[in-house]
């Protein structure tokens, strides 16, 4: 037995890590500590949620956003792209067409600052009421603590926000002047107290990332201990400052899915749409490294190529009936199905 991998089964036990190991466990793992891991972490998730993988049907709703982070396509600075918002209409009609695919869960999810608070609360609370039984996650950024109050009164369960960087140094050169990580963890610990499960998350291998600051990430979600952790590799996008870096590593991006799902093992984990960007069957790898999640993209047809955060953005074709069938046979190929149910 390896070193590392007595540090997995050290993190197994006690669901933590010291810095320095956190590091060791990152840097240091070869592909059979890797391979160790993701067995290890799918048995965890198939304890917990069976060989269910549950849905969430992805409404992006609008690319206009007020923030210029330095990494993403839809940033305000990218003038090539063109701005959509969807009409509440259109919004509602979206994830009713994922309801009636079985979806239980709706992520409505936008540029920060796309639409006002007042008008999100207003689509909530119709979604709502036509899917009592559904839940609303939401994923709009950074708010005040109003109209984070506005929306949890309007009926929203659940809030997306990944924290990106756990090092603030580290996320003052990925976010312009004015962003700070600071005013990011109070919304996280403010969508907390109002009642939101919460969704924290890095961007894997993004420019000047560290060993270091992955195991700050690790040990700031093994603190906040989100019910829900996105992460996804870093893909640059032509328009933006970081059009010529280099990718995060795919390999990197499934260990770390593997800890996090050793380290908690309840959490609800994507098999992100940037592992599946990289690779053709890279949401099924995640699943197989932990991850118990997808997000299949329900926004209309006309505007998913313009919700482009990063290059080469995976988009499948055809409604949400036509997307569970396709992720229903994905999944039946490495023993898995879709979870009914809300969870
Ligand atoms: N590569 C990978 N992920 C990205 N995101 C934004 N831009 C990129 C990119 N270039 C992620 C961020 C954000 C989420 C909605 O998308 O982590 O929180």
């Amino acid at each position: 037995m390896s070193d590392i991998t007595s540090l997995i089964d050290k993190l197994n036990i006690s669901h933590a890590l010291s810095f320095n190991e956190w590091v060791r466990v990152i840097r240091d793992a070869d592909d059979n500590d890797r391979a160790y891991a993701a067995e290890l972490a799918r048995g965890i998730a198939l304890d917990r949620f069976g060989n269910g993988i549950l849905l969430r049907g992805l409404v992006e709703f609008s690319n206009v956003c007020r923030n210029d982070c330095l990494y993403c396509g839809i940033r305000r600075s990218n003038k090539c792209l063109s701005r959509y918002t969807l009409t509440d209409e259109e919004i509602v009609a979206s994830y009713d067409a994922a309801y009636d695919a079985g979806i239980m869960t709706c992520v409505l999810q936008s540029g920060e600052g796309a639409v006002t608070a007042e008008r999100l609360a207003g689509i909530v609370r119709d979604i709502k009421r036509r899917h009592p039984d559904c839940a609303v996650t939401l994923s709009v950024g950074e708010l005040s603590s109003e109209e984070y109050r506005l929306l949890r009164d309007a009926g929203a369960d659940r809030y997306l926000l990944r924290h990106e960087t756990a090092d603030a140094e580290h996320y003052a050169r990925l976010h312009p002047a004015g962003m700070c990580l600071g005013s990011r963890i109070d919304c996280l610990h403010e969508l907390r107290r109002l009642g939101f499960w919460i969704g924290a998350g890095m961007m894997v291998g993004s420019p000047y990332q560290t060993t270091e600051h992955l195991a700050r990430d690790m040990m700031f979600l093994c603190e906040l201990s989100p019910e829900m952790v996105g992460i996804g590799p870093f893909i640059p996008h032509r328009d933006t400052p970081f059009a010529d870096m280099p990718c995060g590593s795919f390999d990197m991006t499934l260990h770390l899915l593997s800890l996090i799902r050793i380290m908690l093992p309840g959490v609800l984990l994507p098999a992100t749409t940037a592992l599946g960007t990289m690779r053709p069957y890279g949401r099924e790898q995640g699943i197989l490294s932990g991850a118990n999640v997808i997000m299949p993209d329900v926004s209309p047809h006309r505007v998913r190529e313009r919700y482009a955060l990063y290059d080469g953005k995976l988009s499948t074709r055809g409604d949400p009936s036509a997307a569970v069938r396709e992720l229903t046979e994905r999944l039946d190929r490495i023993g898995y199905v879709p979870a009914l149910g809300r969870c």
